[in-house]
């Protein structure tokens, strides 16, 4: 349709006409795939600009990686030095790494916003802002088995793994039995 209706105007236009139309068009795509939204304004990263990868490695198996700026330095201390009963399972690293990782929290540690000094269980999801952030969640919704708890960022917030927990990419789960793929950036 459109095809038909830019040949029907090629023909009657003059060659000059038509180039005008193709540089318009260029324009237009150009624009509009510079405008492509990557990062929506106003939308923070809250991972720090380098990854460590020994973090994204052994920080980031068995949950995501947390961004450290959402704990005090000194509360990370005491993770780090409690690795081996690290609730309730073995999380322990060699000599080196421990410290790599720990010098990285150490510098990266506290950044966000209201950081507590010492939550309770040393616990990003037990800090008042925390608390705060998701009074609205119900219990029955941090239960449901696609969420499975407040540690689960990724379940609702789709860009967690980006460290990108803006409001405009939450997504909470329904359905109680659907299993969640963090969505592609
Ligand atoms: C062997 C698996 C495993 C590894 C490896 C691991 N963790 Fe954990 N981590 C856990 C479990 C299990 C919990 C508790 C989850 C829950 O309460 O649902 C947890 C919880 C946490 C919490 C508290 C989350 C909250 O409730 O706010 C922090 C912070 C944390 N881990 C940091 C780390 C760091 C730093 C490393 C790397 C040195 C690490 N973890 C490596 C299993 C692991
Ligand atoms: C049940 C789904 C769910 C889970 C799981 C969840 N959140 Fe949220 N989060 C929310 C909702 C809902 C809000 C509130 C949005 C609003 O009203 O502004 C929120 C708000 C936030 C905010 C404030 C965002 C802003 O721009 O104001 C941060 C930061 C945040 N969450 C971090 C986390 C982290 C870190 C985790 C994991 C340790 C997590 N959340 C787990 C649903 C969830």
């Amino acid at each position: 349709m459109f095809m038909q209706s830019l040949r029907a105007r090629t023909r009657t236009s003059t060659p000059h006409r038509y180039s005008w139309l193709l540089a318009w068009s260029a324009l237009f795509l150009t624009v509009s795939l510079v405008g492509m939204p990557s990062a929506q304004a106003g939308e923070k990263n809250l991972q720090p600009a380098t990854m460590l990868p020994s973090y994204q490695k052994e920080c980031a198996g068995c949950h995501l990686a947390f961004p450290p700026g959402m704990l005090a330095p000194a509360t990370w201390s005491r993770i780090m030095q409690g690795l081996e009963k690290h609730y309730g399972t073995d999380a322990s690293l060699d000599a080196v790494t421990t410290t790599d990782i720990s010098t990285w929290l150490q510098k990266n540690g506290g950044t966000y916003k209201r950081v507590d000094a010492h939550p309770p269980g040393n616990r990003i999801t037990e800090s008042a802002w925390f608390v705060r952030e998701h009074r609205k969640v119900r219990a029955e919704v941090w239960a449901r088995p696609s969420i499975n708890g407040p540690v689960n960022c990724a379940a609702c917030h789709t860009q967690a793994e980006l460290g990108n927990y803006s409001e405009r990419n939450i997504r909470i789960p329904k359905e109680i039995d659907r299993i969640v793929i963090s969505a592609k950036p």
